[in-house]
């Protein structure tokens, strides 16, 4: 469960993590009164589960009353990669020094958390992690122990911080992790953390994912108000009809059955994806054991009404329910959909019943469809066919 950046604030400011003033507003009249309460110069920013608002023009720094509510004006309803903006946020102006990176996330693999920190914040940190991975720190955090003051100094000390900036920010990394173990966060991710010229240490863009799982224990859990627009809408209608359904930014829609077979199927599309104009998935979904031509139509019904669909990968393993079968649910639901699909389909099916299942999709002669016989083939068909679309 994701928060907007504005409950992230909120639920930070509670353990005491330095943040800048930030008050919502859902109409450029109250973004008006918010920076005339605040005085000086204020931030307008777009509140969707997105990032990198600021490059698509969601974050804007205006220095008067009259400029805030322009601001909002132009950023409330702005679509930002399918996210529709219905909140902005105005947040007090701070003068930065420098821009920080810190997250602290779950790591699966091995048993235990992870805290993430660079000395070069405020950029995209997938691009920093890949073009300059030795300014990442990545520091292993004990569940048991958790970020003390040891733990806050190591963390700071191999990001590189020195002198009284390190002084200053291991007392905010230890309120950090209080607010990511005591909320039962699953990411607690803060870009940028800032230095003022003043010398204090601000979180002033925070992401705060929330174990759902966990909701049970906390009476104060923030309303996940997921309703941002096609996002949002999505994931609660994958929701109605049972299936795991995460929207991501990219143009290639995923279809498979397993979470570990859809994780796999989004990796080979990112990676193929890079030889065709960098196309990423554009989002997870698992339809798990039962491909009934009923959750096909739905499933593909989903993905392809997100704007941002150029292609569509199915990738099916055959189990209990056999790849004829499968098929079948492809063929009835494409009639089903006659003209509302509109993007090419590739299609891998593999498994139980293989052989009748790719005949009846070539016996169909669909012309979006194309079957071919393995994993990373169709991952690369799937990205060439939306780079092209
Ligand atoms: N309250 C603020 N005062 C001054 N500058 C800000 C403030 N909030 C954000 N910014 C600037 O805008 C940039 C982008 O904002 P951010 O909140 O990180 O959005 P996103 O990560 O979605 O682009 C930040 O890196 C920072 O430089
Ligand atoms: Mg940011």
């Amino acid at each position: 469960m994701n928060l907007y950046e504005y409950q992230a604030r909120e639920l930070l400011e509670s353990f005491g993590v330095p943040t800048a003033q930030g008050r919502v507003a859902t109409t450029p009249a109250e973004a008006r009164e918010a920076a005339e309460a605040f005085g000086g110069t204020v931030v307008v920013k777009a509140q969707v589960h997105t990032g990198g608002r600021g490059k698509a023009g969601g974050v804007k720094v205006v220095h008067s009353p009259e400029e805030a509510e322009n601001a909002a004006a132009k950023i409330l309803g702005m679509d930002i990669k399918g996210h529709t903006v219905h909140k902005v946020m105005v947040a007090q102006g701070v003068d930065i020094a420098e821009e920080y990176y810190f997250s602290l996330l779950l790591d699966r693999t091995n048993r235990s958390y992870l805290a993430l920190c660079s000395t070069e914040g405020g950029v995209d940190i997938e691009t920093l992690a890949e073009e300059h991975p030795d300014k990442l720190a990545r520091v292993s955090v004990d569940p048991l122990v958790g970020v003390d003051e040891a733990k806050a100094r190591e963390i700071a000390d191999s990001a590189g911080f020195t002198g009284d900036v390190a002084y200053r920010v291991v007392p905010v990394l230890q309120k950090l992790w209080r607010a990511y173990h005591d909320s039962d966060a699953t990411l607690v991710e803060v870009n940028p953390l800032v230095r003022t010229a003043g010398g204090e240490i601000l979180a002033l863009d925070a992401k705060v994912t929330l174990d759902a799982n966990a909701e049970f224990r906390h009476n104060d859990y923030p309303d996940p108000d997921q309703s941002d627009g096609d996002a949002g809408e999505l994931e609660a209608i994958a929701r109605e009809h049972d299936l795991n359904y995460v929207k991501l930014d990219g143009s290639v829609g995923v279809i498979g059955n397993g979470a570990g077979l859809v994780m796999a199927s989004l990796d080979v599309v990112a990676a193929a994806g890079k030889l065709y104009g960098n196309q990423k998935p554009a989002n997870f979904l698992d339809i798990g054991g039962g491909a009934s031509q009923e959750v096909m139509e739905t499933s593909l019904k989903l993905v392809l009404s997100d704007r941002q669909v150029r292609s569509v990968f199915i990738n099916v393993f055959g189990g209990i329910t056999a790849c004829d079968v499968v098929a079948k649910g492809i063929v009835g639901a494409l009639a089903v959909l006659g003209r509302d699909a509109n993007v090419p389909i590739v299609v891998r099916l593999d498994g139980n019943n293989v052989d009748e299942g790719r005949r009846i999709l070539s016996d169909f002669q669909h012309p979006l469809v194309t079957v071919m016989g393995s994993m990373d083939a169709a991952a690369h068909r799937a990205a060439a066919l939306a780079q092209a679309h």
